[in-house]
């Protein structure tokens, strides 16, 4: 698919990943949609990139969701590409019951919320002659990471999702892909996200949008950038590397 001249919401684009894309997609000329909780982050990312197009949303929260889907029907009926990036990811350690607070909120950030929003842009994106779907997983969706359970766990539900989505949404033409990050220097998780993890390379968001963009053109389903293309062959079997057993 033509990487020009689309229209494309990215939730959670107005920072790490989410941000790099947004930058580069609209440097490809197509009109790009970011939305956050952050009104403050929207606007620093569009001072960045003027042509950014900011809309104040939590996915997670029904009304302020359902809002946005009525926005983008009314204001850019013509929105062809919806990329379910934002997340969120908290550490947690299982053997103290408390540390299982936001459990519902982990799990709506990263899996309930974007397979409900793919539901409700579908009649949207059906209208379109080319329309597709991203969703952004996880290198630790084959392979978890012990200490962030609850985030591997949704991004290895959100793989097995996106499976079931490109089967079922190919008969009707609307073409669904993965996309799965190695580790990204963003602000993901926190300051210690890192300090635990037996891997120390990071790639910097814009050499992973770079990346992830030139792989999405050759039509692949299956966006694996860096480790994510290993922790993907290999699956479980890397368990051990990750968490130092
Ligand atoms: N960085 C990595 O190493 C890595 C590796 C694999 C996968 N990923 C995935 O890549 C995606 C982007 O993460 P990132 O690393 O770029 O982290 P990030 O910089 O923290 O970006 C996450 C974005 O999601 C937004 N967000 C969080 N909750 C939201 C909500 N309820 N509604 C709307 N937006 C929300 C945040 O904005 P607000 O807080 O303003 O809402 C933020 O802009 C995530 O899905 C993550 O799991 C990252």
């Amino acid at each position: 698919m033509n990487l020009t001249a689309n229209t494309i919401l990215i939730t959670g684009g107005a920072s790490g990943i989410g941000f790099a894309l947004a930058q580069q997609l609209s440097n490809r000329g197509n009109s790009v949609i970011i939305c956050g909780r952050s009104e403050a982050a929207l606007l620093k990312a569009q001072a960045e990139v003027p042509a950014l197009i900011t809309r104040v949303c939590d996915i997670a929260d029904t009304t302020s969701r359902l809002s946005m889907v009525s926005w983008l029907d009314t204001a850019y009926p013509e929105l062809n590409i919806v990329i379910n990036n934002a997340g969120v990811q908290v550490r947690r350690d299982l053997r103290d019951c408390g540390s299982l607070e936001n459990l519902e909120q982990e799990v709506a950030i990263n899996f309930t919320a974007p397979v409900r929003l793919i539901g409700e842009l579908l009649p949207q994106l059906k209208r379109q002659s080319q329309a597709m779907i991203i969703n952004v997983s996880s290198a630790l969706a084959f392979a978890p990471r012990a200490g962030v359970p609850v985030y591997c766990a949704t991004k290895a539900a959100m793989h097995s999702y996106t499976l079931s989505l490109r089967h079922q949404l190919k008969a009707i033409g609307i073409r669904v892909v993965e996309m799965a990050p190695p580790i990204v220097d963003t602000g993901l998780g926190g300051e210690n996200r890192i300090a635990n993890s037996s891997v120390q390379t990071m790639m910097t968001s814009e050499d992973f949008a770079a990346e992830a963009l030139a792989q999405l053109e050759s039509d692949q389903d299956e966006v694996l950038v860096g480790l994510a293309a290993g922790a993907r062959k290999m699956g479980e079997a890397l368990f051990g590397r990750i968490n130092g057993a």
